[in-house]
């Protein structure tokens, strides 16, 4: 079956039909590899992939980060670090994954770091039967939907991008919390980046909470970032995806946010997830 990319019809997103991403061809990843520079998130459905599989095909855009560690404990899977674990199953009395069952805020991953994961992937081995749908923002129509004023006001700024919290709410491991956005740990990057693949800007804002712009009074930064997040997040910048198990999910994760709906504690949510490793720090 030849390899078919459909978009979403949405702001951004394609589904792409005909390769198995255990056996992809060199000239199908290269298909993949455009698809995905052009729609930011791709689908994959129908996938059947255990984590030797999902690393082979992760490493084909580059080395892969070892995922993070929080909440108090270990997330990955024993014997593969690259591998993190999103579930809000609990196996005697330990919780196996991260971000629980409620909802996870609009962000993008791992963005307190120097240099970011370029790319994530999400993989659904179980899924609940309602809710914990996961939707995705376009940062390219972001950029440029916001109006000019806006646009002068953040000009040349930086941003802090929060190292307390992850998006489920939770405290990374290891940080003393605080919600003074001054004071949290974080990294500040370009609140207009360039793509370093596709040239184009983006919006890049991390994720909300404890978020500060650099040189601005605090009650300053709050009032431009709440104006510029709410033009990031409207529904028609949108795509959400609605899970089926042996959905892969894979986003560029420098000119995208995401963020999950809640779901039903008592049903269970299993994903894997790998990350690709930024090969540039964000710039302006
Ligand atoms: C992630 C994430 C959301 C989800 O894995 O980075 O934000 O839908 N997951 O589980
Ligand atoms: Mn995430």
């Amino acid at each position: 079956m030849p390899i078919t990319v459909t978009p979403t019809g949405a702001a951004l997103g394609a589904q792409i039909a005909g390769v198995d991403l255990r056996h992809i061809s060199d000239a199908d990843f290269a298909a993949v590899h455009r698809a995905w520079l052009d729609h930011q998130v791709l689908l994959f459905r129908g996938q059947t992939l255990n984590d030797d599989d999902m690393i082979a095909f992760s490493r084909r855009f580059g080395e892969l980060d070892f995922a993070p560690i929080q909440e108090n404990g270990r997330r990955f899977v024993e014997g593969h670090p690259e591998i993190y674990v999103v579930s809000n199953v609990i196996e005697n009395g330990v919780a196996i994954g991260s971000l629980g069952a409620g909802e996870a805020v609009w962000h993008t991953d791992m963005s307190y770091l120097d240099d970011p994961p370029k790319a994530s992937m999400l993989y659904a081995i179980e899924i609940p039967p309602a809710g914990g749908n996961t939707g995705f923002t376009n940062m390219y129509r972001a950029h440029e939907a916001l109006p000019d004023s806006l646009k002068r006001r953040i000009a040349g700024r930086r941003v802090k991008h929060d190292g307390t919290y992850n998006s489920g709410g939770y405290v990374r491991q290891g940080v003393t919390p605080t919600d003074d956005p001054r004071e949290a740990p974080g990294t500040y990057h370009p609140i207009v980046c360039t793509h370093p693949e596709t040239g184009q800007k983006c919006l890049y804002l991390g994720r909300r909470r404890n978020a500060y712009i650099e040189g601005l009074d605090l009650s300053e930064s709050e009032g431009l970032l709440d104006e510029v997040w709410q033009h990031a997040t409207r529904d028609e910048l949108t795509w959400y995806n609605t899970w089926r198990v042996g959905d892969v999910v894979l986003w560029d994760n420098r000119c995208t946010m995401h963020r999950r709906d809640p779901f039903d504690e008592s049903s269970r949510r299993i994903m894997h997830r790998t990350q690709m490793k930024g090969e540039a720090r964000p710039v302006a």
